[in-house]
């Protein structure tokens, strides 16, 4: 249960928030890299932290976030003509480059020198792993590129994909880190999933539904452990990683690629859901990849030229009762993604979290509400950079492993816990 002000100071995240400055700390994902495929293409708007965008990839390749709105009148540039190094509002023709400078306003006589004192607010936008990342916070400020391992891998062994979801962010985050609702809301899809199916690790986890769950704190979030028993009085263990603010890295099963997601406030009421599977040593089958473009694994089918699901609220997330009935499909929703969208948008665009009655299970979202309202004080009070922001709290793996019993994980997967290129996942 959290405080009213708790709960506001942890869902508000636009310009002059507390919370809204602990993501300004961060690179983000801002768009998928195929958004803008070419120089001079058309750009896209992007709504991120309550902040209406505009990002354009340039003549000579560079990319730009923007203010959405021209500085003379407020028409929005994306009906702009993006040429020659630039991007030129249709109305009166003021054009600006990738930094926002305004550098052509055509009415005024070049030599007032008016053009120059025009700037519109802009953020840098860089491409890694195939995402454009960008940084909203203070530039004296700005972290080194984001490092997490799925962004560093070769192409050929990653798949990013995104959708819009309908709720506040922190309600979806903690889907992400709350492991025992696997038990529930996702029973059956483990055997079925063409991308979790056939790992040894699934029986351990059928075998038993009462896992123990076990949150220590990490360098730039939590482990979220949870043991079930294996053969011979040794435990199973699931250890999936949260970073600061909204990353969160599942543990692997068996020879499948590893996912995880990120969930960034496109404003206080909806966030991007950022997924992403990859194999820090092998390329994506084929196969593979066709089933994430799918919808299958932590990915969802989306409404084709856009990033709404097919399955969303207005038609009942194709709620299929007679599945549900007969248990072939314990929600009645089909997929992870959908499951967990449905079950989180239900709560209404921002859940309040006055009135919640937590249990044992839910221990990892307490001990990630705390951390992210340590760090949000500390950085208002103090102007103390938050966990997550140093490259190497990104340089982590999540793992499944079994370890005698009177191994703590801390210590049994302490290397393992850490990404190290060329190496091989600990997975069962
Ligand atoms: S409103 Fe953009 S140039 Fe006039
Ligand atoms: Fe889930």
């Amino acid at each position: 249960m959290l405080r009213k002000e708790q709960n506001d100071l942890l869902t508000q995240t636009g310009p002059g928030t507390p919370g809204g400055a602990l993501f300004r700390s961060y690179w983000m994902p801002a768009l998928l890299a195929d958004e803008l495929p070419a120089n001079d293409c058309p750009p896209v708007r992007v709504k991120l932290l309550s902040e209406r965008l505009l990002a354009f990839r340039d003549s000579k390749g560079r990319y730009g976030l923007i203010d959405e709105f021209c500085a003379h009148r407020g028409v929005s540039l994306w009906f702009g003509r993006n040429e020659e190094c630039g991007l030129r509002c249709p109305y009166h023709g003021w054009k600006y480059d990738v930094t926002g400078q305004c550098m052509e306003v055509p009415s005024e006589p070049e030599e007032s020198g008016f053009a120059k004192k025009i700037k519109l607010k802009s953020y840098p936008l860089v491409e890694k792993g195939g995402v454009l990342w960008t940084y909203m916070g203070d530039p004296a400020k700005q972290p080194p590129h984001p490092e997490w391992e799925f962004a560093t891998v070769p192409d050929d062994q990653r798949f990013v994909s995104k959708r819009i979801q309908e709720s506040n962010w922190l309600q979806a985050m903690e889907g992400g880190i709350d492991s025992s609702h696997v038990s529930f809301l996702h029973r059956g899809d483990l055997n079925n999933d063409p991308l979790f199916k056939g790992a040894k690790g699934n029986q351990y986890n059928m075998n038993d539904s009462r896992p123990v769950f076990e949150v220590v704190e990490s360098p730039g979030g939590l482990y979220i452990g949870a043991r079930r028993n294996a053969e011979n009085g040794h435990y199973y263990w699931r250890i999936t990683q949260w970073v600061m603010p909204s990353f969160t890295m599942i543990a692997p099963r068996g020879n499948h690629s590893v996912h995880g997601h990120f969930w960034i406030p496109i404003d206080d009421e909806n966030c991007w859901t950022w997924s992403f599977d990859y194999h820090p040593i092998r390329e994506l089958a084929d196969a593979e990849v066709a089933a994430m473009r799918e919808g299958k694994g932590v990915h969802v089918a989306t409404i084709p030229g856009t990033y709404r699901s097919v399955a969303n609220k207005d038609n009942d997330y194709l709620m299929d009762r007679q599945a549900q009935k007969e248990g072939r499909s314990y929600s009645g929703v089909a997929g992870f993604g959908m499951q967990d969208a449905s079950v989180q948008e239900s709560m209404g665009p921002i859940v309040d979290r006055t009135k919640e009655n937590l249990v044992s299970t839910d221990n990892g979202i307490i001990m990630a509400r705390h951390r992210l309202l340590r760090a949000a004080k500390a950085l208002a009070d103090k102007g103390i950079t938050p966990p997550g922001v140093d490259p190497a709290h990104q340089n982590i793996r999540s793992v499944a492993i079994v370890l005698p019993p009177d191994v703590p994980y801390k210590e049994g997967a302490k290397d393992v816990l850490v990404a190290k290129p060329g190496v091989a996942p600990a997975t069962v």
